[in-house]
């Protein structure tokens, strides 16, 4: 199979942001800051910036996240830090569920740029440290479904993805985002042959705007572990865990669908919606259960809820849509 090629470090001199634009993005951050209102937020930023930057606790790779407690989160028993961290899927990293954590202290993930390209009207090119300073970093408990029928909770730090979706300005023929997670060959010896790389995801505007969507720097109030996907990641709480794509470097918005990397590999397995659905079978298993990973010794086995528990938020944007047709 042919690679698609593209990296973090392979980008073309077109896409590249204006300085201008650069400034802007900037400027429009000191704005937010400078207001009385914001005085909190400007003292919170300034101790993010403290910590991240640290050599010391970059590190140790666990440097703090100042947060702000976040809405929509669920009291529900917390997954321990130990389990989300060491029970994962990057298969940039291998296949296995513990390769992550073994094998992903070799991305580097500063420095770290963020693309934001095609349909709008301020694409930019963004540095991680700044985007991180845009707007208060939230903590909000979130349930988390894999498509392979476990689950776990799970405190994640960030802010809603139309925060930065508002600032670029998407023109109005925009529909979809698509998001491009990073590809370095170096960094990532045990990438698997036969995926369509770099890992790519997609959502419709509506739902990249939704309030739950959210821009993830950190969890448990820590910056994110590389295995997790940092230094940012997406995280789409009512769809299974694999639309919610890892150590991102670029945005991309189209009037089209986008292409994804698992509705690539198998559509039939792996639709472009992929919202969480108790009544649509996966063709290979069930989706009506899942097995809760938190404080137990063994998983429990559960229900499954329509969108993952959030339909009061989500289920308005599929209104007359047939789910099971668009799985
Ligand atoms: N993003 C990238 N770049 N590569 C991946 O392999 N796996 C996805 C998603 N994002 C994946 C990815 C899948 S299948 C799931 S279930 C979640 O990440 C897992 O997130 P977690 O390891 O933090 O639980």
């Amino acid at each position: 199979m042919l690679l698609r090629k593209s990296s973090s470090a392979d980008v073309p001199s077109s896409e590249i942001t204006p300085q201008h634009a650069y400034e802007r993005f900037r400027l429009d951050r000191r704005s937010f800051l400078g207001g009385a209102a914001a005085l909190g937020a400007a003292a919170i930023a300034g101790s993010r910036l403290k910590s991240i930057l640290d050599p010391e606790t970059e590190a140790h790779a666990a440097a703090e996240l100042q947060t702000v407690p976040g809405k929509y989160t669920t009291s529900e028993t917390q997954t321990p830090f130990n389990k989300a961290t060491n029970y994962n899927n990057f298969y940039e990293f291998g296949v296995e569920k513990d390769q992550p954590a073994k094998n992903a202290h070799t991305l580097q993930t500063r420095p770290w740029t963020i693309q934001v390209t095609g349909m709008v009207k301020k694409p930019l090119t963004i540095d991680i440290d700044t985007l991180l300073k845009y707007r208060p970093i939230e903590n909000r408990v979130y349930r988390h479904r894999c498509v392979e029928a476990w689950s776990m909770v799970i405190p994640w730090d960030g802010y809603s993805l139309s925060e930065l979706i508002n600032f670029c300005q998407p023109l109005p023929g925009a529909k979809y985002v698509q998001f491009l997670s990073d590809l370095n060959r170096k960094q990532m010896p045990e990438l698997p042959s036969g995926f369509d790389w770099p890992y790519s995801e997609g959502l419709r505007m509506d739902e990249a705007m939704n309030p739950l969507t959210l821009l993830t720097f950190g969890c448990y109030g820590q910056v994110l572990p590389n295995q997790n996907g940092a230094p940012v990641r997406v995280i789409v709480p009512w769809k299974y865990g694999f639309k919610s794509g890892k150590s991102i470097v670029k945005l991309h918005f189209t009037n089209k669908e986008p292409h994804t990397l698992w509705n690539d590999m198998a559509p039939n397995e792996y639709g472009f919606y992929s919202n969480v659905n108790p009544h649509v079978d996966h063709p290979r298993w069930s989706q009506a259960h899942e097995r809760r990973i938190d404080t137990s010794f063994i998983p429990r086995t559960i229900p499954t809820q329509m969108f993952n528990g959030y339909s009061g938020q989500v289920a308005s944007m599929y209104a007359g849509m047939d789910l099971k047709k668009n799985y």
